[in-house]
C-alpha cells in the first residue's frame, strides 16, 4: 500500500505566487512525474484537518518545466532538485469520508500530491453505473456510466444541447442502446429518418477502434422497429404506417398546434362540443376512461369525431361566422391537416404504445417527410398514449421517450400560447417520472426552449455550443458547473459534452463513445 503510494506521489502543493486564486493552487513535482502530470488528470492532496483528509484536484495548466533559480515562484528556490514541473491545480472539492465536498479551504504549502487510479477517480465522481456512455475527457481508462435503474437519473430526464455537428445524436444513440440493453423501452421520434437504421450495425470505420477500446463491437440494435404517419413514407424496408386520430387529442392542444386565434378556437370548441353530443357519447369524466379510449389503437375504436367530421362541421357553420367565432379560419386551418393525410384513416392503426412499451424494444417514429404541425402532433400523441398506458397497466417496463429538436415542439417564443401544451409535458414528465417514464430531450436550440423544460431535466449532456444566447440558457438554470468548465463549452470537440447529473459529485468533461448501431446520414 505505502509502496503503491509512493508509486503515485507527483510532488508537493508550492507557495502562493502574486496570482493566487481561491480555487487554484501550483503543484511542484519532479520531471519524472511528467507523464502523470497532464491536464484534466485528478489528483489527491493530503492534507488533513478535522474530518477533511485532503483535496480533490484536477490539473488545469501546466506542465510548466522550470529550472531552479529560474522559478518565479516563492518557496521553490533553495530545493536540492535542478529540474521541476510546476502546474496549476484546481481545487474540486475536499474530501470527507471518500467524498468530495464543496470547500472553504485551499490545501497548505508543502501537502504532499497524489496521483489517483482510475477506480478511486471513478468511485469519487460517481461514475459507475450499467449506462455506458463514453470516458472522462483526457482519460482513455476513466469510464462514465450512469445508472439505469436510479430514480433519479432517467425518470428524471435528460437533455441534450449542442450545437449542429458537434455530437447530440450520437449520443441520443449511445443512450438509446444503454437504456434498451437494460432493459428499457425506447421510443424515439426521428425529424430527420436518422434513426430508422439502428438494428444494422455502424459502417464508421474510422469509429471502430474507439469503440473497441470500451470493448464495444459494430452491432444493431436487435429489438427494433419504425413507424411512420399515414401519408408519409419512411426509407426503412418494413416500417409501418399509423393513423393519427384528432379525437385523442385534449381540445386545447389541437387548438395550440394549429396555431389558431381567439375566434378560432371558440369555433373549435363549438364544433367538438356539438359532435360529442351527436354521437351521445357520454362525456368521459374520469381519467380511467379516458386512458381506455386513448388505449384502444384498433380502427374500430369508439370515436366522437374525426377529422372529416369536424371539418365538415365547420364548414357547415360557416356562414354564421362572427366576430367571436370563426369557423372559416378554423376549417381551412382543419384543411392544413386534411392535406397531411396523417388523420383518421379508415382501416389503420392508431400510434399503439402497447406494441412499443416492451423491454429492451427500440421504436422509431419516422416523421421525416411531416410537416410540422404533424410532426407536433406525433410527439404530442406519443406523450399521452405513452403517459396513458403507464397509467393504467403496472407491469410496462421502464420506458424513455426521445424527443429530437425538442425546441420546434415547444418554443421559449411559443410557451406562453401553448399553455395546454406545457400543462401536458409537466403533468406526463411530474407524474410518469414515478412510475419510471422518462423523457430526452435533444435541441441545438437550448437558448429557444422555455427554461421550464430545463428545469425539467436533471441530467444534462452539454455538447459545443459557440452562440452565448444557447450557452447563457443553460448558464443560468445549472447551477453545479463551474464557470472554468462553462468556459470550454465553446471549444469542445466532436463528442465531447460537459456532464451535469445528480448521480456526479461534479460536472465533468465527458467523451463520449461513438455508438455500436448505425445512424442513417441524409444529406
Ligand atoms: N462521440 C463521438 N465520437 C466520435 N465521433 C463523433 C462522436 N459524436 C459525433 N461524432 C462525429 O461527429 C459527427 C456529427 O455528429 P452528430 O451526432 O450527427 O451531431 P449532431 O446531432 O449534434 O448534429 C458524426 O457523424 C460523427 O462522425
Ligand atoms: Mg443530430
Amino acid at each position: 500500500m505505502v509502496g503503491e503510494e509512493q508509486g503515485r506521489a507527483l510532488g508537493q502543493v508550492a507557495w502562493d505566487g502574486p496570482r493566487a486564486t481561491s480555487e487554484r493552487v501550483l503543484l511542484r513535482a519532479t520531471i519524472l512525474a511528467r507523464k502523470m502530470v497532464e491536464r484534466d488528470r485528478y489528483v489527491r492532496i493530503q492534507d488533513e484537518d478535522g474530518v477533511r483528509s485532503g483535496f480533490l484536484a484536477r490539473v488545469i495548466t501546466g506542465p510548466f518545466f522550470h529550472r531552479a533559480g529560474t522559478a518565479t515562484v516563492a518557496g521553490t528556490s533553495g530545493d536540492s532538485l535542478q529540474t521541476f514541473l510546476l502546474a496549476e491545480l484546481e481545487i474540486q472539492g475536499e474530501l470527507v469520508d471518500g467524498r468530495p465536498r464543496d470547500t472553504n479551504s485551499r490545501p497548505a504549502p508543502g501537502s504532499p500530491v497524489f496521483a489517483l487510479s482510475a477506480d478511486e477517480v471513478t468511485r469519487l465522481h460517481g461514475f459507475q453505473g450499467d449506462m455506458l456512455l463514453g470516458n472522462l475527457s483526457g482519460e482513455d481508462d476513466l469510464w462514465v456510466s450512469l445508472q439505469s435503474k436510479n430514480k433519479g437519473i432517467l425518470p428524471r430526464n435528460l437533455g441534450i444541447f449542442g450545437t449542429v455537428g458537434s455530437g447530440k445524436s450520437n449520443t441520443a444513440q449511445v443512450v438509446i442502446e444503454e437504456a434498451a440493453r437494460n432493459g428499457w423501452a425506447v421510443i424515439v421520434v426521428d425529424v430527420e429518418g436518422e434513426y430508422t437504421d439502428l438494428d444494422l450495425p455502424s459502417d464508421e470505420e474510422e469509429l471502430t477502434r474507439r469503440l473497441a477500446r470500451f470493448g464495444l463491437q459494430p452491432a444493431g440494435l436487435t429489438n427494433f422497429r419504425v413507424f411512420f404517419p399515414a401519408s408519409c413514407t419512411s426509407d426503412k424496408v418494413g416500417a409501418e404506417p399509423f393513423s393519427l386520430r384528432l379525437a385523442d387529442f385534449d381540445t386545447s392542444v389541437i387548438g395550440e398546434l394549429l396555431q389558431v386565434s381567439a375566434p378560432e378556437r371558440n369555433a373549435l370548441l363549438d364544433c367538438v362540443e356539438h359532435l360529442q353530443q351527436k354521437a351521445r357519447s357520454r362525456l368521459v369524466t374520469s381519467e380511467p376512461e379516458s386512458f381506455e379510449t386513448l388505449l384502444d389503437a384498433s380502427p374500430q375504436a369508439k370515436l366522437p369525431f374525426t377529422l372529416r367530421s369536424l371539418r365538415d362541421r365547420a364548414c357547415e357553420r360557416s356562414p354564421r361566422s362572427s366576430e367571436f367565432l370563426d369557423y372559416s379560419g378554423l376549417s381551412s386551418k382543419l384543411a392544413w391537416l386534411v392535406h397531411s393525410g396523417a388523420f383518421d384513416q379508415a382501416n389503420m392503426n392508431s400510434l399503439d404504445p402497447v406494441r412499443m412499451m416492451a423491454p429492451g424494444r427500440v421504436s422509431v417514429l419516422d416523421v421525416s417527410v411531416a410537416n410540422d404541425v404533424v410532426k407536433n402532433m406525433v410527439t404530442a400523441d406519443l406523450l399521452r398514449k405513452a403517459f396513458a398506458l403507464k397509467m393504467t397497466r403496472a407491469d410496462t417496463p421502464p420506458t424513455l421517450l426521445v424527443i429530437e429538436e425538442a425546441h420546434s415542439f415547444i418554443s421559449r417564443e411559443r410557451a406562453q400560447t401553448m399553455q395546454a401544451t406545457m400543462h401536458m409535458l409537466r403533468s406526463v414528465t411530474r407524474r410518469g417520472r414515478k412510475r419510471w417514464l422518462a423523457m430526452a430531450f435533444v435541441s441545438q436550440q437550448p437558448g429557444h426552449l422555455p427554461p421550464e423544460l430545463f428545469e425539467l431535466c436533471n441530467t444534462r449532456i452539454v455538447h459545443a455550443l459557440r452562440s452565448s444566447h444557447n450557452l447563457e440558457a443553460l448558464m443560468a438554470t445549472t447551477g453545479d458547473v463551474s464557470r472554468d468548465l462553462w468556459s470550454r463549452c465553446p471549444l469542445l470537440g466532436q463528442g465531447q459534452a460537459v456532464l451535469s447529473s445528480p448521480q456526479l459529485n461534479r460536472s465533468v468533461v465527458l467523451s463520449v463513445r461513438p455508438a455500436a448501431c448505425r445512424r442513417r446520414f441524409t444529406h
